[in-house]
């Protein structure tokens, strides 16, 4: 009866059960010396690449509790359905050279990356006493280039000496982790494009500003069709936004974007269209709802972001919606400030259940919609 029930069970079975390539046995050393990107390269080669599965969690490349030291940049391109699952500790160590991205998925479907475990950028050796100028090209941590359906969750990312979490492609979800940073800036949290990805339950934090910090919270770059962003926390960040899209950009195109539940605190802004008078393009149906601040500025649509200031009025902003935005602002500057082309103005900007105290007097140019006193009617 037994044999029958295991000769039954060995024809259900996927033709890859569960494996588990661990880097210890590609050359991995948890001593917090050796180098762990070789490793990593040799486990995915020899022991990952050579299954065949359709489900990401059944081929694992592991890396186990302990301490690693990453010093090289890992690619791992064309990966398909499996699953790096970082339950140690990852360190990068301070090398003047060190640049690009330390864990790169490229062409990537269906890939996994989960905790328990955490990354730990030291970023503040590249940036001492916040000299962002000393190493311009320093590295950043992750990146989605070219992935679908991927997810990324429950690894806690600690301080990259440049951007954390990249993701460009389609179907992608980032949720439950938090990002920690210390004091700099220029280090964003999550930055997303492609069409409908996903960003949930995450936090990230800043240390506490000494400069103008810039470190952006979530935030939506062109070209996206489909994101959501929801119940997100963001401290000492720049806030959520969109952009920016780059000094010469000519194909902006960010549409049908919700933000759902997010609470801002001490921050440098909260959220922010953020484009240079020589953008062309279009930005339309963007929806922030349930936005909770501690003093910042709000609300900000800014056609001249950064850049010469020329109105070209090629970009064109609309249908951008704020629901629900409630606490306090910063009296030095508007709750809500719109700032668009002359020649093509913001066009249905709504607002709704507005409540922002300690805030400047709003500020309106080249911008029509309802819902603010002020603002004119399109
Ligand atoms: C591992 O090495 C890094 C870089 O040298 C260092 O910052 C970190 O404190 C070390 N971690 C442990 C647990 O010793
Ligand atoms: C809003 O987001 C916070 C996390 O920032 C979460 O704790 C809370 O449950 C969310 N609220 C709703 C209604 O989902
Ligand atoms: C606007 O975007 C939302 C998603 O945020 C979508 O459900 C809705 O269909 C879009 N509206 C239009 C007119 O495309």
């Amino acid at each position: 009866m037994l044999s029958r029930v295991l000769a039954l069970a060995a024809l259900v079975l996927p033709s890859t059960a569960f494996i588990t390539c661990s880097v210890l046995s590609y050359g991995a050393v948890a001593d917090n010396s050796t180098d762990l990107g070789p490793a990593l390269t040799k486990a995915w080669n020899s022991c990952v690449i050579p299954q065949a599965t359709t489900v990401a969690t059944d081929v694992l490349l592991y890396v186990p509790a302990g301490n690693y030291l990453l010093k090289t940049n890992v690619v791992f391109n064309g990966a398909k359905n499996w699953n790096l699952h970082i339950a140690g500790n990852i360190y990068l160590p301070y090398i003047p050279t060190l640049t690009g991205t330390m864990l790169t998925f490229q062409n990537c479907q269906n890939i996994l990356l989960n905790g328990p475990g955490a990354i730990f950028g030291n970023g503040y050796r590249y940036r001492p006493g916040g000299d962002l100028g000393l190493h311009p090209s320093r590295p950043r941590l992750i990146r989605f280039q070219d992935c679908n359906n991927c997810e990324i969750t429950a690894v806690t990312l600690y301080d990259a000496p440049q951007f954390h979490v990249t993701i460009i492609g389609n179907n992608n979800v980032a949720h439950n982790m938090a990002i920690i940073a210390t004091n700099i800036g220029t280090t964003d949290g999550f930055d997303i494009s492609g069409n409908n990805n996903y960003v949930h339950d995450v936090s990230v934090e800043n240390g506490e500003c000494l400069s103008s910090s810039l470190l952006s919270c979530v935030t939506v770059k062109t070209p996206t069709n489909g994101f959501v962003g929801e119940n997100i926390r963001c401290k000492f960040t720049s806030g959520c936004n969109i952009g920016s899209f780059g000094s010469a950009n000519t194909a902006v195109d960010v549409r049908n974007v919700r933000y759902n539940n997010v609470t801002i605190s001490n921050s440098d802004a909260g959220v922010m269209i953020k484009a240079y008078p020589n953008n062309v393009g279009t930005v339309t149906n963007i929806t922030y709802t349930g936005f909770t601040f501690v003093t910042m500025q709000p609300a900000d649509i800014n056609a001249f972001w950064m850049g010469d200031g020329v109105d070209t009025g090629k970009l064109s902003i609309s249908d951008v919606s704020f629901s629900n935005f409630v606490g306090t602002g910063t009296p030095t500057r508007p709750a809500v400030l719109l700032n668009c082309n002359k020649a093509t103005p913001c066009k249905n900007i709504k607002f709704s259940g507005i409540s922002i105290s300690g805030a400047k007097a709003n500020s309106f140019t080249n911008a029509c919609g309802s819902g603010v006193t002020g603002i004119p009617a399109c």
